[in-house]
């Protein structure tokens, strides 16, 4: 992977190195736990809006992961910066956007 990585992304192409599957499993285990506090472990809202992927099929993924890595200030809404890398953001909106552990 981390090869495959390499060459695409000297070609420009907009491709990021997917987390090991230990990782992605702390990252479900995060998104239903830390993050369903507040959007629901299903998902469907609550203090925050619904993360299900219908809500998500017309936001960009730019905003989806600068709303993740840097939060939005004057909401509730925390920045993951430094839990998170920008990997691990991408591939957590991909899983949301594919509606996985639902
Ligand atoms: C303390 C509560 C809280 C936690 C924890 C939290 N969020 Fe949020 N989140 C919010 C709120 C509130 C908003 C809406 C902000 C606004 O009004 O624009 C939001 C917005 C979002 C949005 C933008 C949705 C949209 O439709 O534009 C995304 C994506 C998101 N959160 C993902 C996450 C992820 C992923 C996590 C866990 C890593 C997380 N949030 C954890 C409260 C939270």
């Amino acid at each position: 992977m981390a090869v495959v990585f390499c060459v695409l992304s000297g070609m420009g192409a907009t491709v990021f190195a997917a987390p090991d599957s230990a990782r992605q499993a702390e990252l479900l285990y995060l998104l239903k736990h830390d993050c369903g506090s507040c959007h629901g472990m299903t998902r469907k809202g609550g203090l925050g809006p619904p993360l299900l992927p219908e809500s998500l099929s017309n936001r960009s993924q730019q905003l989806l992961l600068g709303t993740i890595l840097d939060g939005r200030p004057g909401t509730p809404m925390p920045p993951w910066r430094g839990e998170l890398s920008e990997q691990d953001a991408q591939w957590l909106i991909e899983a949301m956007r594919r509606g996985e552990g639902l």
